[in-house]
């Protein structure tokens, strides 16, 4: 992906429900987010301590958020160059949620698919968050306080960008100003990428135990490796594989340089599973290892300090746009 653009501002946001980012994280964001970064976009990367506490109890929030922080540091994000902050330290976030949620129709909010699974898992009216239906209205302050070009986040978060994006072109409309332009969203156009299946082929989560998470040891990933879904019916090295089905298969093309000759030797029964996760074993540990050396270097005062500066920068440009919004709505 090469963007130009004058707007040099990016934002984006991952949850900190797991205190570890895995591969699947950085596949689907935490990849272009370092990629834009590098290409001399201004990145503004948030932790969404509240978003999280729409499941979560919250009594882990500070650490795991911290512990999140680090895996975006570890994955490529220089503190020197990016803001990196928790998005409870910037309350300019709660304001416009709030000032957001007067002028989103609720049919926006009731229609979104995310909140309709959510709904689904916790189990009925009695139970459910009333911030959980708001989750897309708080998501649309984070980004819109911005301003951004661009958001880069993984194909499960496209309608709650287009949510933000109706949500802006409503505010210019209804207070007639052209505050808010639209922004892009920047989902990887590689399937996988966008898209990381997990060691069993389901959705790569915590919840099915199917990670493999950044800060793993070589050894741990080696173990999950060893362990992970193959094709079931290749019972010997003999048998024809399907890479498609196959998550080894899978991660190889993306962390193989031979992946080609690989999948067409597992077609042709030409080689075992146990050769293949050999390898992958090899080329994966190889990826991760200045991700892990990196991160064993970051102490919890360095981050400390990078999350004081990054919610600095961050207040700076989010306090500029509540004076425009609060403006436009003649709150004075
Ligand atoms: N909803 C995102 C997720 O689950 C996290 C998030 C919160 C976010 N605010 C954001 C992503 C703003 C992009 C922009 O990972």
């Amino acid at each position: 992906m090469v963007f130009v653009s004058d707007n040099k501002r990016i934002l984006s946001g991952m949850r900190s429900t797991n205190p570890k980012l895995h591969i699947g994280n950085y596949e689907g964001a935490l990849r272009n987010w370092v990629e834009l970064q590098n290409e001399g976009f201004e990145l503004y990367c948030m932790v969404a301590d509240w978003h999280t506490l729409t499941t979560n109890s919250g009594k882990d929030s500070g650490t795991n958020a911290r512990s999140v922080a680090k895996d975006f540091i570890a994955g490529g994000i220089d503190p020197s160059k990016s803001a990196v902050f928790i998005q409870s330290h910037v309350k300019e976030h709660a304001e416009l949620h709030l000032l957001f949620s007067m002028i989103t129709p609720l049919g926006w909010v009731e229609r979104n698919p995310t909140y309709k699974e959510k709904q689904g898992d916790i189990g009925g009216a009695e139970r459910e968050p009333y911030g959980l239906l708001g989750y897309p209205v708080l998501q649309t302050a984070d980004i819109l306080l911005y301003r951004p070009f661009g958001v880069p986040v993984g194909r499960d978060q496209a309608p709650h960008l287009e949510i933000g994006n109706d949500i802006g072109q409503r505010f210019n409309r209804l207070y007639d100003v052209e505050l808010f332009s639209p922004y892009k969203y920047m989902i990887p156009e590689d399937e996988l990428r966008a898209k990381l299946p997990g060691l069993d082929m389901r959705k790569m989560s915590k919840s099915y135990d199917n990670c493999i998470y950044l800060s793993d040891t070589e050894d741990e990933t080696a173990e999950k490796i060893n362990s992970a879904f193959t094709t079931p019916s290749k019972l010997k090295k003999t048998d024809p594989g399907i890479p498609e089905g196959c998550a080894v298969c899978q991660y190889l093309r993306l962390y193989s340089p031979n992946w080609e000759q690989q999948w067409a030797e597992d077609v042709a029964g030409e080689r075992g599973c146990f050769q293949s996760k050999k390898e992958l074993t090899e080329v994966l540990n190889e990826f991760l290892r200045p991700m892990r050396e990196r991160r064993a270097q970051i102490s919890d005062a360095d981050i400390e300090e990078i999350l004081i500066v990054g919610a600095e920068k961050a207040r700076a440009v989010a306090a500029e746009t509540m004076v425009q919004v609060r403006a436009a709505m003649g709150l004075f």
